[in-house]
């Protein structure tokens, strides 16, 4: 497999980016076979979201282009959020050509009417990539009359979960709406006040939705090379369930923390390896974890192949490949501590078990992670697993209850040994692995993030 996503030396320019094997094939071929046989060409390549869920994109296409009304819309989640994951930054400072490609063809697929990228404002680098890329395509002539508007959005993690994308989009804080972006779309009016939907800048007009496709940028990223390709060269790699390639971060307990492009269905120790460069000599690896959106992967299943089915076997989640390695001298009751805090400050609080519960569990696992801990705090945190995503707008809470009683069930002797011997046995904590840089080997995290309060402000005292 050679790597199409992440080219050895940066592209940049349309010219150079016009003379590589597919540049600017993808969009001609689309145009000539029309939207209807696009989406058959993504469906049938097997391609799946690489934002996380792992969605089907030429079902999710086909939903899109299929519902009723005048007005639909494209949206690109560029918002990279999840800890441990550098992927979307990582293609946007390499080849940002073919992200606008991909996004002029889907918005081209389903008949958008606006098509948006998203990405924070704070990615300033992959901004000024971006807007480049996005008006040097607009010169060509390839897409003269397609109108990209570039969104930057806020550092919250929220910005990327879909329902709230499209609330920023309108000018919002990233708070989730209900219902999901095909059902309740931009810039239409929500569904208890009836639907009305509003074309953007013009008369609503009543019972629309304006459905919404939200792609995330390396789905999007892969959608020219199919269509100039074809979708059998797609299912040439990876797996039946998994076809293509997955671009990985690997950050953490490992020598040389970074991004690389494998081929779906790779053993998860290989990946590590290879892209992170394995764990310092004499270390072995204790556990992984995918973002923090997800249950942890313990030693005993580091085989387990790169792919949605391959971690779906081991009843955890591939996410957006963003892996976090821990080796033997780390501590797990600190890792949840950690995520857990993530994950609390990060809610927004429209659903309260949520923001409670989030909040509460934080509060008791930081009691065992420092050594004051008791069976008491256990029995809480047992308690509010079970409540924290009752009545949830967002998968956020799932991911708590998710990633917190995994750590529970993995590495029960860890939280019995900081309660009984009152302090926690590592030598020292890891850092929060919120991404803000990574080249050179070497990983960039946010240390302002310690200072996020749980209403969003800073505590900057
Ligand atoms: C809390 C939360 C944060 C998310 N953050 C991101 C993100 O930063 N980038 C992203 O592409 N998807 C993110 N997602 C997933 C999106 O909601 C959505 O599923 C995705 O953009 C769909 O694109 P895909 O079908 O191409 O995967 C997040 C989801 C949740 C629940
Ligand atoms: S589940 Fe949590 S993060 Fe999601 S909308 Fe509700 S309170 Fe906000």
């Amino acid at each position: 497999m050679s790597p199409f996503l992440l080219p050895s030396e940066p592209i940049t320019s349309f010219d150079q980016y016009l003379a590589t094997e597919t540049g600017g094939k993808g969009v001609a071929k689309a145009q000539r076979i029309g939207p209807a046989a696009t989406i058959e060409v993504i469906t049938a390549s097997g391609l799946r979201g690489r934002g996380g869920g792992g969605f089907p994109t030429g079902r999710k296409w086909a939903g899109v282009a299929a519902q009723a009304g005048p007005q639909r819309y494209l949206v690109c989640n560029g918002a990279e959020g999840e800890p441990g994951t550098f992927k979307d930054r990582a293609l946007l400072r390499t080849n940002p050509y073919q992200v606008v490609e991909g996004l002029i063809i889907a918005a081209f697929a389903v008949g958008a009417t606006g098509a948006y990228v998203c990405i924070k404002g704070s990615f300033e680098e992959e901004l000024d990539a971006l807007t480049r890329a996005v008006q040097e395509f607009q010169l060509s002539g390839v897409c003269a009359e397609c109108t990209v508007n570039i969104v930057a959005g806020p550092d919250e993690y929220l910005f990327g979960e879909e329902k709230a994308m499209l609330e920023v989009i309108e000018g919002k804080p990233p708070l989730p709406r209900w219902f999901p972006p095909y059902e309740h779309g931009l810039f239409a009016s929500s569904p208890q006040e009836g639907w009305e939907a509003s074309p953007h800048g013009r008369t609503r007009g009543a019972g629309e939705s304006n459905p919404t496709l939200v792609n995330n940028i390396e789905t999007l990223a892969n959608v020219g090379h199919i269509l100039a390709r074809g979708p059998e060269w797609f299912r040439s790699m990876g797996t039946p369930d998994s076809p293509g390639t997955i671009i990985a971060t690997v950050v953490g307990d490992v020598v040389a923390p970074d991004v690389g492009e494998v081929e779906m269905g790779t053993p998860l120790r290989a990946v590590i390896d290879a892209v992170g460069s394995g764990v310092a000599p004499g270390r072995s690896v204790k556990a992984v974890f995918s973002g923090v959106a997800n249950p942890v992967v313990t030693a005993d299943h580091l085989d387990v192949p790169v792919s949605y089915e391959g971690f779906a076997s081991i009843s955890s989640g591939m996410g957006s490949a963003g892996f976090i390695v821990y080796d033997d001298t780390a501590c797990m009751v600190d890792a949840a501590y950690r995520f857990s805090r993530f994950l609390s400050i990060e809610s927004c609080g429209q659903c309260p078990p949520c923001k409670i519960g989030s909040g509460e569990i934080t509060a008791h696992l930081e009691n065992i992670q420092s050594g004051t801990g008791t069976d008491h705090d256990i029995a809480v945190i047992g308690g509010w697993l079970e409540r924290v995503t009752d009545g949830n707008r967002c998968f956020l809470a799932v991911e708590e209850q998710q990633m917190v009683s995994s750590v529970l069930r993995a590495f029960p002797e860890e939280f019995a040994d900081h309660i009984e011997n009152q302090r926690c046995p590592a030598s020292e904590s890891r850092p929060m692995p919120k991404l803000i840089d990574l080249r050179d080997g070497q990983a960039t995290y946010d240390q302002r993030f310690w200072k996020k309060r749980p209403d969003w402000t800073y505590d900057e005292g």
